[in-house]
């Protein structure tokens, strides 16, 4: 069973009830000011801001990206400043032993650990998410020539998911486990714990077909990931910045319950009709191996768009109460 709200993460926090929730996954605004309502509009007009067209591949137009180089160090103070205070609002509303999962960046993730650190959480690691990413690995800017054997970074091939953990309240973690249901983390299976590393790829195609959000998330890796932070498989999952949903629809494969919360109107109104789309998906993979599914590869424009049509809907879906103005005045 699942709940979506479109709402301010901020103000639904607030009146969420104590205790209610047993872990969060989300994919949040890595910068911050990507999902500003003047980035977004940049983005939705197809020019300038932080989002970037990458290059085309063998033809093939590629998503944007934001480009978090160009962050200045005020915006980067005003993201610290921004994952404090949502780990601070977010802390009464989970048991004690809760795991918070967050993806970020690799040049960002400090700040948000030290955000979350100083707000009342333990670091506990971070899990890569092992893909081919259009980050890093370019020659000088304006001297690519000069210095053809250079790159300023390495070429990306990983995504961190930082992993967080609100503090155990019993003497261990078994007694944590007994009482709260949270502490640890679900095994693969009972001989395979979950490794922090995992093979994952772009989102597949036939996933892209029914949300084109620019940040999908690929429901191989999600499921995985929201299968893991239950450990007794029973409890509630979090995306309090759930974009078009794919947590959700990972929670709802694997069988867990979840809420959603979404800002954005469009992002909201794209999860409504995408979650029951992508939950429907690999129906035998509920995130306990970390193969990738066959049916993985990528299918053309006709059968993607007929998937999507075709698709059930079985939703439960509930509008908050909670004022959707921004809570940052
Ligand atoms: C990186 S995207 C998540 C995309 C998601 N992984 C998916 O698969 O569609 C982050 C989302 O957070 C939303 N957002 C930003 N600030 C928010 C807030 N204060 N409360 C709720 N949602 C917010 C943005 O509109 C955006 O859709």
């Amino acid at each position: 069973m699942y709940r979506i709200h479109h709402a301010d993460c901020f103000e639904w926090l607030r009146v969420c009830q104590p205790h209610s929730l047993h872990a969060v996954c989300t994919d949040p605004p890595y910068g911050v000011l990507e999902f500003t309502e003047k980035e977004v509009s940049k983005l939705r007009a197809g020019r300038g801001g932080v989002w970037r067209l990458p290059p085309t591949i063998g033809g093939s137009q590629r998503d944007p990206l934001p480009r978090f180089t160009v962050l200045t160090d005020a915006q980067k103070l005003e993201q610290r400043r921004f994952f404090h205070e949502w780990g601070k609002a977010l802390l009464p509303a989970l048991v004690p032993g809760a795991h918070v999962c967050v993806a970020g960046h690799p040049i960002l993730q400090h700040l948000v650990q030290g955000a979350m650190v100083e707000a009342g959480y333990e670091v506990r690691t971070a899990i890569m998410r092992l893909y081919f990413s259009f980050r890093g690995g370019d020659r000088p800017k304006n001297a690519e020539k000069e210095f053809p054997e250079v790159c300023v970074t390495p070429k990306g091939a990983y995504e961190p998911w930082m992993l967080f953990r609100k503090p155990i309240e019993e003497k261990t973690v078994a007694e944590n486990l007994r009482k709260w249901k949270t502490g640890g983390l679900r095994r693969l299976s009972v001989d395979k714990p979950l490794p922090d590393s995992i093979p994952s790829g772009r989102t597949p195609n036939r996933e892209e077909a029914i949300s084109n959000h620019p940040c999908l998330k690929p429901q191989h890796f999600m499921r995985i990931i929201v299968r893991t932070l239950l450990p007794l498989g029973e409890g509630t999952v979090l995306d309090p910045f759930m974009g078009s949903g794919s947590t959700i629809a990972a929670a709802e494969a694997v069988g867990y319950d979840s809420v959603g919360v979404e800002l954005d109107g469009e992002y909201f109104k794209l999860a409504e009709s995408s979650i029951p789309r992508l939950a429907a998906l690999y129906p035998d993979f509920t995130g306990q191996e970390l193969q990738m599914n066959g049916e993985y590869g990528s299918i053309e424009r006709a059968d993607k768009q007929q998937l999507a049509m075709t698709l059930a809907e079985k939703a439960t879906t509930y509008r908050t109460k909670v004022p959707t103005k921004s809570r940052r005045g």
